[in-house]
């Protein structure tokens, strides 16, 4: 089993790294557009392979080395430029599309048959481009986003309450963005709803933290997050190795679910060997219909950008 990592960043070097420790694949190829810096993280890796009790080799690749990524079960792109203090995750739409369409288009050359998770940013907008460059089934290739956020919303419920983040089951939908809707109605702690725990005003709180953490990072960190995005992204690609049968949510290409069509937003999903096994339709209220719809509305505009 091989799985390509595209972008030897923060985030591909985390996401290797947390892989690796879940021992569930025996190779990993990372690769970048620096084979020193792809191979200075594969080595770093094996070394914390024994600590790590796992057999999972990394190894580093460079621009011109895409043809040892053939036959991948799973190409993770996290190549792109990220945002630097005060930009907007919209505002790397042209310039990123230009590197998504590049990276698909020579590893698709060598992995026809790969599932495909995008990480770049705007993901949802990201996730378009790679979709149109693929011309692959809308189940093999989605975006991570909703997990991470879903991730980040529940550990402020688990501060609040002082309880483990383990008891937290909740569902994010819609952009990985500013429009994001975190679902009260499905939001619980060890079955109890989230109503009867915490106040709305509270709640109101720890939503608009969900939805400022990408850029709160940015603004201390002056880069992206990374440790939360690499966890996100093993867990999927785990998911899909053990065929899990995991609900997660991830952007996906929707052609009429949720009254939605030709656009990537975050839904909830059944992920699986195959990929997105299916797309899970919540009976949705009016209310978060509407907002979902709103979030549609501004990835689509986004997709307008799109020179
Ligand atoms: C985040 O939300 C990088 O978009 C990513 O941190």
């Amino acid at each position: 089993m091989k799985i390509t990592i595209v972008g030897a960043g923060n985030v591909g070097g985390a996401c290797a790294s947390f892989i690796t420790a879940k021992d569930i694949v025996n190779k990993i190829l990372l690769l970048d557009l620096s084979k020193e810096k792809a191979m200075g993280k594969a080595l770093d890796i094996w070394n914390a392979s024994q600590l790590l009790k796992n057999n999972t080799k990394v190894i580093g690749l460079g621009k011109n080395e895409y043809i040892k990524t053939k036959n991948s079960k799973i190409c993770i792109i996290t190549s792109g430029l990220i945002r630097t203090t005060g930009m907007t995750r919209d505002q790397l739409i042209n310039k990123n599309a230009v590197i998504i369409k590049e990276v698909t288009n020579n590893l698709l050359k060598y992995s026809k048959n790969a599932l495909f998770i995008i990480v770049s940013n705007p993901l949802d907008l990201m996730t378009y481009v790679a979709f149109k460059e693929l011309n692959i089934s809308r189940f093999k290739i989605f975006g991570m986003s909703g997990l991470l956020d879903t991730a980040r919303y529940n550990s402020y419920i688990a501060t609040s309450l002082k309880c483990n983040p383990k008891d937290v089951q909740s569902l994010l939908m819609g952009e990985h963005g500013d429009t994001m809707i975190p679902l009260l109605r499905y939001t619980t702690v060890s079955g109890i709803p989230i109503g009867e725990l915490l106040s709305k005003r509270k709640l109101k709180v720890i939503i608009n933290k969900t939805k400022q953490t990408g850029g709160e990072i940015l603004n201390m960190l002056k880069t992206s997050a990374w440790y939360a995005p690499g966890a996100a992204i093993a867990n999927i690609v785990e998911s899909i190795i053990k065929n899990s049968k995991t609900i997660m949510t991830c952007s996906c290409y929707l052609t009429g679910e949720y009254g939605l069509n030709n656009v990537f937003l975050g839904v909830p999903v059944v992920l699986g060997k195959h990929g997105i096994e299916k797309i899970i339709e919540l009976q949705l209220n009016k209310e978060e219909l509407n907002k979902l719809k709103t979030s549609s509305l501004k990835i689509k505009q986004m997709m307008e950008q799109l020179s």
